[in-house]
């Protein structure tokens, strides 16, 4: 192929700021790739193009040899330059294709607003001896940890959380009767398809935990609710609505969404009734730990007569929620038909993380954390009662409770729970409306405030942006 003549690769006029040298490369490389210099073509001699361009040939030779020696230009004695048969770009990837438009997932917000009723204080959670323990306990695990684990959870697990509710709890069980599970939620979940029959009653607190129900129903039960007052679920109401059901769901140390405790006398009286009748105790125990005042109530596992009561705990509130366990302590009876439904679902849980949480507890570490937590909770409790009792007098009245994560206050102002809670969310204030917890048409002028995860300041300006949404 003929030489090509200068005018063949034209080239425009160097811009200011760049050097000849860039602007010689930039102008060639840019020539080639748009094919405007063809594979094969030759290239004028150097001596030419310099002449033409009025540049010193030394330029022009640097830049046909930084050419070649990037694949664009091939150079044989004699003949001069010319464009490669085959470019450096020929053998770059494809650009992969870019991925199709997905529904975006839901994820956690970023900011946890004040005043979030379940959210622990997790900035306290203490995550280097955590880390140091998984590290450490990791290196130890043997082939038969890597092989598999057992359908009721790791032996290590089950023997410290029967210690632990031995000691807290006042609950006397042995570790074959400890089931480990994600969480309140996974073990509600067994419960219910290893007890619970298409059609059988449940009866549920009203307000009460509107998850548990979901799932109740979802195993083909039929939901009762019964009223809670100051002692907690009202019994001769349950008796009333359904005299004989399978189950009875109950959140006895601090009811969920109201806070009240159930009284000891309605414990016994129903401990007894479910006895003579086999009916099932679901306990969800979900936040007991976090007791700061007042005689710290046995479980009602630990009461005399209570083995018709299964014990629903969780370590997602005391630790931190995307741990995912908890656990079943279980009457004898119902061990076999949960322990196979386990096997069929999930084989057994996650043996790592079970035997970092065994050796936080074994090691003290577990008491150490609630210990702080209790203090820090009763801290900021009385911190937003300092501070609601300055922006919302009249308008919301926090009742007198003794443990948990959240209180909740009665509304004053005539609004229903519904609108404050939207108008709060205008605010930038999360609430939670006790309407949403309501399984009847009873309506509940009352909001779920949470309080353990927020310091001084974020209650101070929760609070005075919950006056104004209230006022
Ligand atoms: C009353 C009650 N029980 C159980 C749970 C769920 O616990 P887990 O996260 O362990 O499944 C919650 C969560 O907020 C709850 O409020």
């Amino acid at each position: 192929m003929d030489q090509l003549k200068p005018h063949d690769i034209a080239l425009p006029t160097r811009p200011k700021g760049s050097t000849i040298t860039q602007w010689l490369y930039d102008e060639l490389r840019r020539a080639i790739l748009e094919g405007r210099l063809r594979r094969g073509a030759a290239l004028p001699p150097t001596r030419r193009l310099a002449q033409d361009y009025v540049i010193s040939r030394r330029i022009v030779v640097n830049v046909f040899n930084r050419l070649r020696d990037e694949g664009y230009l091939e150079t044989r004695a004699g003949s001069g330059a010319r464009v490669s048969a085959s470019l450096p770009e020929d053998y770059t990837p494809p650009r992969p294709p870019k991925p199709a438009a997905r529904p975006s997932l839901p994820t956690r917000p970023a900011r946890i607003r004040p005043f979030r009723p379940v959210e622990p204080a997790l900035a306290e959670f203490p995550i280097e001896t955590w880390a140091r323990l998984t590290a450490r306990i990791t290196k130890s695990l043997g082939l038969a940890h890597l092989a598999a684990g057992s359908p009721a959870g790791e032996p290590a697990l089950r023997e410290a959380i029967a210690a632990h509710l031995g000691a807290s709890r006042g609950v006397a069980c042995h570790p074959a009767q400890i089931v480990i599970v994600s969480g309140a939620q996974q073990g509600l979940d067994l419960l219910a398809r290893a007890l619970l029959r298409p059609g059988d009653k449940v009866w549920m607190e009203d307000p009460g935990y509107i998850e548990a129900a979901e799932i109740f129903r979802r195993a083909g039960a039929a939901i009762v609710p019964v009223p809670v007052d100051a002692d907690g679920l009202d019994f001769a109401a349950g008796l009333k609505a359904c005299p004989r059901p399978r189950a009875v769901y109950l959140t006895p140390a601090h009811q969920f969404p109201t806070g009240v405790t159930l009284a000891l006398p309605r414990r016994l009286e129903i401990l007894n009734w479910a006895r003579r009748h086999n009916v099932a105790i679901f306990e969800d125990d979900y936040d007991s730990e976090f007791r700061f005042s007042g005689r710290p109530l046995p479980a009602m596992k630990g009461l005399p007569g209570a083995d018709q009561v299964c014990l629903v705990g969780t370590f997602n509130k005391a630790l931190f929620p995307a741990l995912r366990l908890g656990y079943l302590a279980l009457p004898d009876q119902w061990l076999d038909p949960l322990l196979r439904l386990r096997s069929l679902v999930e084989r057994h849980p996650a043996v790592l993380p079970q035997q970092v949480l065994a050796a936080f507890i074994d090691q003290g570490q577990f008491a150490t954390h609630l210990r702080r937590m209790r203090r820090l909770y009763a801290d900021r409790l009385q911190a937003l009662r300092q501070e609601i009792g300055h922006h919302l007098e009249g308008v919301l009245e926090l009742p007198e409770i003794e443990a948990g994560l959240n209180i909740p206050a009665r509304l004053l102002n005539g609004m229903s729970s519904t609108e404050a809670a939207e108008s709060a969310a205008n605010h930038d204030v999360e609430v939670w409306p006790l309407d949403r917890f309501s399984l009847s048409r009873r309506r509940h002028p009352a909001l779920l405030l949470g309080f353990a995860a927020f310091d001084r300041r974020a209650i101070r300006r929760g609070a005075a942006a919950l006056a104004q949404a209230l006022r």
